[in-house]
């Protein structure tokens, strides 16, 4: 039985791993099978980057890689030449050696049951330096709160457009374990640690345009956007960095 090595994964094996894994079966499947719980967010169909790994050995005996893996792999966070989507991976007789990398962008997390939720011992308070309102941006995010009777918004970024990526604002009341949360008066932002990578140093205004007004993002880690606006790319090094 060929077997698998995982590199130690700060929260999904600490101390690493070595599975008997089953011949025909994903890379992906054999991971879950032994309770390495990698996220796998559109159940194994090639439709999300989660189950992203890189691998250390065994590269070389794995079969080929679709253009639509190819094309979901670019958006993957920490790429590198090793590296593949674990469910679309099948282990044949080779041992094989992979690191699961310390991220990912979760575009249908909203579908996938999340571990666990709600552990405010968790949080980590962020400062003006780290993300920011401008005051228009933030009477308005105030006075969006009261409408809706909502107390925090919840800043994302997620997988989407020609771009690669976009931000994505909703009303939530609680922080998530591993949640970053700024208070600003009565305004409560909670970020994410994964969308944290894209946003630091990040600020938002609320500038008119025409007749209309919008919140627009001010952030330094963009490296191009996209010709409607809608959505944006980053440095690959800034994943190397987190
Ligand atoms: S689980 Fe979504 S691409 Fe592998």
């Amino acid at each position: 039985m060929p077997k698998i090595k995982i590199l130690p994964h700060e929260e999904l094996c600490p101390n690493g791993a070595e599975i008997e894994a089953t011949v025909g079966k994903s890379v992906c499947e054999n991971l879950l099978n032994s309770s390495i719980d990698i996220e796998h967010a559109c159940e194994l169909s090639c439709a999300c980057t989660t189950c992203h790994v890189i691998f250390r050995e065994g590269f070389d005996s794995l079969n080929e890689s679709t253009d639509d893996e190819e094309d979901l792999l670019d958006k993957a966070w920490g790429l590198e030449p090793k590296s593949r989507l674990s469910c679309q991976t099948i282990v044949d007789e080779h041992d094989l050696t992979i690191e699961i990398p310390k991220y990912t962008i979760n575009m249908v997390s909203e579908n996938h049951p999340k571990k666990e939720n709600k552990n405010s011992d968790m949080e980590k308070t962020l400062t003006k330096k780290d993300f920011s309102l401008s005051d228009s941006a933030l009477s308005h995010i105030s006075s969006l709160l009261k409408q809706n009777n909502s107390s925090g918004v919840r800043v994302s970024v997620k997988t989407s457009g020609c771009s690669g990526y976009a931000y994505d604002l909703s009303y939530v009341e609680i922080a998530e374990k591993d949640d970053y949360v700024l208070n600003i008066e009565d305004v409560n932002l909670y970020i994410s640690k994964e969308s944290f990578i894209f946003l630091k140093g990040t600020k938002i205004d609320y500038v008119k345009k025409g007749l209309n007004s919008e919140l627009i993002f001010i952030n330094p880690n963009i490296s191009a956007k996209c010709g409607c606006g809608e959505s944006f790319s980053v440095d690959q090094n800034l994943f190397q960095q987190a």
